[in-house]
């Protein structure tokens, strides 16, 4: 799965830009085949979340990564999904705070920050059969699974998703940020199969992903009726 990890678990990678529509995707897919559902954004805007509470400008490296190591994070699965507490607090009603979706690309920018979400997200697969979501699953931290995904649409598309979510969230500034720093950027993995799901619904996403999961086998092979 990962260059360092031996588990007898499977992970499908879902990757693509902010407002894409893998969150949604996600989570379904991973209901439809009885896997748990990680949204490793949620770990980066936590890491933002917690940066705020300690009043930490996000640009400054050394401090946010000290907090971090110094703060307890908590992870377990619950109803097949991650949930996580930092030093006992649950940050979930904050993850997507306007401060967060201003300071979460410069918290993930951070290598100390990278480096220590990635060994836990690669940790779960050691838990349960995953869904995972990000910018960088396919790519870095299971470049070996053979079941990995791109999600895109256009800005508009995208742009007109989030104002419907009734969230203000500069994405064309993420875009850029998060394409273009230097540790571990958003990028296609070579072997993803890409999606524009700018004219399709949720479901036909999903059964797109179903498809080809069924041509590599993986329902068959977990004995899941899919
Ligand atoms: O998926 P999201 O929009 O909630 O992610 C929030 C931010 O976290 C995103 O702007 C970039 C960062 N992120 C990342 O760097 N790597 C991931 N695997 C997931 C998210």
């Amino acid at each position: 799965m990962s260059p360092d990890i031996d588990s007898e678990y499977s992970v499908v990678a879902i990757d693509g830009p902010a407002a894409s529509g893998k969150s949604t995707v996600a989570r379904k897919l991973a209901k439809r085949l009885g896997f748990s559902y990680v949204n490793s954004g949620g770990l980066y805007r936590a890491v933002a979340w917690l940066a705020g509470e300690h009043e930490l400008r996000p640009d400054d490296w050394s401090a946010v990564s000290a907090q971090v190591r110094k703060s307890v994070f908590n992870f377990y699965l619950r109803n097949k999904e991650l949930s996580f507490l930092i030093d006992g607090n649950n940050p979930d009603t904050h993850l997507r705070d306007e401060k967060v979706n201003r300071t979460v690309s410069a918290i993930s920018a951070i290598p100390e920050v990278r480096e220590f979400l990635v060994a836990h997200l690669r940790e779960f697969l050691t838990w349960d059969n995953l869904v995972m979501e990000g910018r960088d699953i396919g790519s870095i931290v299971f470049p070996d699974t053979p079941y990995k995904f791109y999600i895109d649409a256009s800005l508009e598309v995208r742009a007109q998703r989030r104002a419907a979510q009734g969230q203000r969230d500069d994405l064309f500034f993420r875009d850029r940020a998060d394409a273009s720093r230097r540790a571990s950027p958003l990028t296609i993995a070579e072997d993803a199969h890409v999606i524009d799901s700018s004219s399709l619904t949720i479901d036909g996403v999903v059964g797109e992903i179903i498809g080809r999961l069924k041509i590599k086998r993986l329902p068959e092979a977990l004995g899941l009726d899919s």
